[in-house]
């Protein structure tokens, strides 16, 4: 038996070959099958766990000195139930957010350029129907051009203020961001302007887009009552968790005849989609199975490095709660 102390990958997570290559030389990496007897073995003799980490997982891992995720979000791990024990949890926020935040330019574009859309009536078509590709029930009006045009950000941390440098000197847009965590003076500096009152973003922006984490206080911080204080043409994009909008209400509003038909939705879910959900009756352009951060460079696999290489080194994102903004200087394997 290996004196080096073990990483387990969580099933059905799979170690990007960056991740052997930095953890390699110091750990033993155990890599399960989701197999209950060949997964509670590995789970006894855990000292880190990578992967999505619930109650169950962490209650089978009695000597585990650290969970990594593979992400920034830490909505799937018990993470209460690892401050309990003085387990960190530490998350990769940082490592996708350029990744995150193009794929917002991208729905963005994809949205004021009918782009998907087109596509689709093309394939339906198959033909080129003019004029048609950029009118109709759900999608009237020309193309149009994101110069200009406000965007309203929902939490500014590594993504919200990447997507902010984007869209301000890329496309020359106004940028507002409400994040009640974050100086409004780091914000102004950013060229952004802080809105302290979610209320008057949705009302003042062409695009709203999400970039918090889903917690109890974000689930469905954006409903029925906030879909109705924004403008009639404006997008929403959510590339945070799906919880983070109240889908029905979003279905119900794009629906109705309150809401001009124009209103547009790019929903885009970070995770599995949900058999729950209900279809949508919505016509959006961007309800699928968000990729946004599993680019070649920027994986969340490859992330894994990050962020147990970061706890061992101490310099580390924190998610529980208790030690959120503290540096960690223990040593994995000290
Ligand atoms: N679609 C994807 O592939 C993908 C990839 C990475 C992350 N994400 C999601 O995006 C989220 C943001 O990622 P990040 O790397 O920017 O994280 P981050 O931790 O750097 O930033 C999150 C920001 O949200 C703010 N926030 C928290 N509660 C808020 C609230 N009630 N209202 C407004 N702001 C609030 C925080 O203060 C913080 O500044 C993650 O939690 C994750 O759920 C999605």
């Amino acid at each position: 038996m290996s004196d080096r102390k073990q990483v387990v990958v969580v099933p059905p997570y799979e170690l990007h070959h960056a991740a052997r290559e930095v953890l390699t030389p110091e750990f033993a990496i155990v890599e399960p099958s989701a197999d209950p007897d060949q997964l509670a073995k590995a789970l006894a003799g855990a000292h880190a766990l990578v992967g999505l980490v619930s109650a169950d997982v962490l209650a089978a891992s009695p000597v585990l000195e650290v969970i990594g995720i593979p992400g920034s979000g830490w909505d799937q791990i018990d993470v209460a139930g690892a401050t309990a024990r003085g387990i960190p949890v530490v998350n990769a926020a940082g490592a996708q957010h350029a990744a995150v935040a193009e794929h917002a330019v991208g729905l963005m574009l994809s949205l004021v350029k009918r782009i998907a859309v087109s596509d689709r009536l093309f394939h339906a078509e198959k033909r080129f129907v003019g004029r048609d590709h950029f009118t109709g029930d759900a999608w009237p009006g020309w193309p149009e051009e994101l110069g200009g045009k406000t965007i309203g950000i929902i939490g500014f941390g590594f993504i919200g203020r990447d997507l902010a440098r984007k869209c301000r000197l890329g496309f020359d847009m106004t940028v507002l961001a409400y994040d009640p965590y974050v100086d409004p003076d780091e914000v102004a500096r950013q060229g952004v302007a802080p809105v302290a009152d979610l209320d008057r973003l949705l009302g003042t922006s062409d695009f709203v887009s999400l970039h918090l984490p889903l917690t109890q206080a974000t689930r469905h911080i954006i409903g029925e009552r906030e879909l109705r204080l924004m403008q009639p043409h404006s997008y929403l994009i959510n590339l945070s968790r799906a919880g983070t909008v109240a889908e029905e209400a979003l279905v119900r509003q794009a629906g109705s005849t309150s809401c001009r038909s124009s209103r547009k939705a790019a929903r885009a879910s970070s995770s599995k989609p949900q058999a729950e959900q209900p279809a949508s009756a919505v016509r959006t352009d961007g309800r699928y199975p968000a990729a946004s951060s599993h680019t070649s460079s920027r994986c969340p696999r490859r992330a894994c490095p990050l962020t147990c290489a970061s706890f061992m080194t101490g310099t580390i994102h924190v998610a529980s709660p208790s030690r959120r903004n503290t540096r960690a200087s223990s040593r994995l394997n000290a």
